[in-house]
């Protein structure tokens, strides 16, 4: 397995091109999941407090038997821990539960504009940033004006914006709205739940290489240049989602791979959802 490759963040950290998420995955079996993942090769981690497996995060951590220093792992918090104290209270619970004594990044998961504390939540994030809690601090799902309210307001940008982008969502001006600001794009939901594979523009690139669906779809999002969260329970899957970095898709794949993007969403919009 080629090394993967680390992203630089604005405020001098990098982070591991491609990771896994956890999101779906049982906490009981977590555990397991994430030894797993460690054990192949994985660094990056994509957690949450709404995934309700951080214990389980935190204990395939510690199975792995990994240097922490080795690892970056991510945690969000979740909308009803908008505003100052939710957000502390928030990242202080996600590092007890996790049996962790600071984070590498910590994502605002969803901007919550009706809400409306999304700047006292950066706000947050930024003193816990200085506090040593978390090394790096970013967002998940803010659009350009979202983005630009926090740094006007704060004069702090995110390191990262973790949003959809898979083939049928290229999410393509948000990425080069993240880019005009070094803002690296982290893509959730990457392979589109797998169910974006039966389409030639896929196919015939797995014939060329001899490489499975889920791996050229990875590999389109590598050399789109951004980072990667793809979620494998299955052991078989975190093996093939490493391997992706021993081939390339030419420049017509990566234009044909292009002509899949309806604007389709697997999840909701970030403008309109608040839920708790
Ligand atoms: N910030 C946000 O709002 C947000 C929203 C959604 C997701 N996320 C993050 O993004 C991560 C990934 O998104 P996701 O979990 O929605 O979906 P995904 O990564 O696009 O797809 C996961 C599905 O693909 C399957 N899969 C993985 N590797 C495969 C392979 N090589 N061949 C065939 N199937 C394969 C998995 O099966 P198995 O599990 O059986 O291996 C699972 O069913 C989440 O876990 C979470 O960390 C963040």
């Amino acid at each position: 397995m080629t090394a993967i490759p680390r992203l630089p963040l604005s405020d001098g950290h990098s982070i591991p091109q491609l990771g896994t998420g956890i999101w779906q995955i049982p906490n009981e079996k977590t555990g397991a999941v994430v030894a797993s993942a460690i054990e192949k090769g994985y660094r990056l981690l994509d957690g949450a407090f709404i995934y309700g497996n951080e214990a389980g995060l935190g204990e395939g951590v510690r199975l792995a038997g990994i240097d922490r220093s080795e690892l970056f792992i991510t945690t969000k918090v979740w909308n009803s821990d908008h505003g100052r104290n939710g957000a502390r209270a928030a990242v202080a619970r996600s590092l007890d539960t996790m049996g962790l004594d600071y984070l590498d990044l910590v994502l605002i998961h969803w901007p919550c504009p009706k809400k409306g504390h999304y700047i006292e939540t950066w706000q947050a994030l930024i003193e816990m940033q200085k506090e040593g809690l978390t090394r790096s601090i970013g967002v998940s799902n803010f659009n350009a004006d979202h983005l630009d309210r926090i740094i006007d307001e704060t004069g702090v940008k995110p390191v990262l914006n973790q949003i959809e982008v898979n083939p049928k969502m290229g999410n393509g001006a948000l990425r080069a709205a993240n880019s005009d600001r070094e803002i690296v794009t982290q893509a959730w939901t990457p392979l589109g739940e797998g169910k974006n594979f039966d389409f030639p523009q896929v196919t015939d690139v797995c014939k060329r290489t001899g490489k499975s669906p889920a791996q050229v779809i990875l590999r389109w999002h590598m050399q789109l240049g951004h980072s990667a969260v793809p979620r494998a329970a299955n052991s078989r899957h975190q093996t093939e989602n490493l391997d992706i970095f021993d081939f390339a898709l030419t420049e017509n794949e990566m234009t044909a791979m292009g002509t899949l993007d309806w604007n389709a969403r697997c999840g909701p919009d970030p403008l309109f959802f608040e839920w708790d």
